[in-house]
């Protein structure tokens, strides 16, 4: 007799338990090579090394996988949902744009992911609507990147937990985010500032030279509004002293109102504190591992958005980015 369950709670239930996420692969007797994501991988044993998965009885890889004598499996890396997705596809060539290299078997090995086990069958169990396949590990590759997660139906990564009391501070005080960004912030740019003051240069000369670099070719009026969410303005006589520093010419032209552009020699310093800016966010970085600082900036552009709707009406409406961008890799939803 069957036990009585809430399907969909049983699954959300289910999906309590956070696993990563595999591409299990074979190649079948047709020639044909076959693969599927499965989160259903565990390790069984260590001595002999084994592990096991299970798979729908749906799913249309069953005869291939039931036939086969070898598979491989794929923990997939923390940048490779689009591959999770593509291989939860059925009816679709899965191994489409997939470099492909051939392990025992002829089993399709995938490149990119985190660790990879090539099997061999020693065990299949019927396990109600799934085959649990059990593998013998001939080989396996580990290359250290960090993974992919399945929790609840969604994917995520993987973040160290920390004791650090600090931390969880939520204080008034150090314990004030704004404290904590403004003093990151100001703190990343001190190699920045240094520069600056190293050419007779202020903060406000820097405001003006990254709205520039953000885009060409801006009305003073333009610029004012960009910068002033820094609480500093942009005066005529700012534009005069960068004009007679060479960085940027006031372009008066047939416009009504004059547009402030690059000069050569403007455009080429923007370029050195944009490197010198990118240097400091490494530093800045370099005791985070790769989840933690893409953590940091996914809540961080929460916060940018969450905190966007107290914004003066004529800031909101102005766009930081154009196409003249001095960014190599720009990104304009960042400060929309
Ligand atoms: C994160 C994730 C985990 C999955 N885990 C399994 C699994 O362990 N076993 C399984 O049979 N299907 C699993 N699936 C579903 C299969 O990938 C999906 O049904 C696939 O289309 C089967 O392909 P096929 O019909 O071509 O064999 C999972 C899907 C996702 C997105």
């Amino acid at each position: 007799m069957t036990t009585k369950i809430d399907a969909p709670q049983f699954r959300k239930a289910l999906g309590s338990f956070t696993t990563g996420v595999t591409v299990v692969t074979t190649h079948g007797e047709d020639d044909k090579d076959y693969g599927l994501t499965a989160n259903s991988f565990n390790s069984v044993s260590m001595d002999p090394p084994m592990v096991l998965w299970s798979l729908g009885k749906k799913s249309s890889s069953l005869p291939a996988f039931q036939a086969a004598g070898h598979f491989a499996v794929h923990i997939l890396a923390a940048d490779q949902e689009r591959i999770s997705n593509q291989f939860a596809k059925s009816g679709t060539d899965k191994f489409a744009g997939c470099t492909i290299d051939r392990g025992h078997g002829r089993v399709p090995l995938l490149d990119g992911c985190s660790a990879r086990f090539e099997c061999r069958v020693v065990h299949r169990y019927e396990g109600g609507d799934h085959v649990i396949f059990v593998g013998e590990v001939l080989n396996f590759d580990s290359f250290e990147r960090p993974p992919l997660v399945f929790h609840g139906g969604n994917y995520g990564m993987v973040m160290k937990k920390t004791d650090d009391a600090a931390a969880a501070r939520t204080s008034f005080g150090d314990g004030w985010l704004g404290f904590l960004l403004g003093r990151a912030y100001y703190q990343m740019l001190l190699p920045v500032r240094n520069n600056l003051a190293g050419h007779d240069l202020r903060d406000i000369d820097y405001n003006i030279l990254t709205v520039l670099s953000m885009g060409d070719g801006r009305t003073v009026a333009e610029l004012d509004r960009l910068v002033s969410i820094s609480g500093l303005r942009v005066a005529d006589d700012d534009i005069r002293k960068l004009a007679e520093r060479g960085l940027v010419v006031l372009d008066d032209g047939s416009e009504r109102e004059g547009v402030v552009r690059f000069t050569d020699t403007g455009r080429s310093y923007a370029i050195e504190l944009l490197a010198i800016s990118k240097a400091a966010e490494s530093d800045a970085e370099r005791d985070l591992d790769y989840r933690e600082a893409q953590v940091m900036k996914l809540l961080l552009r929460r916060v940018i958005q969450t905190t966007a709707s107290m914004l003066p009406d004529h800031w909101q409406k102005d766009q930081f980015w154009r196409g003249n961008h001095l960014w190599t890799e720009p990104e304009p939803s960042d400060v929309s």
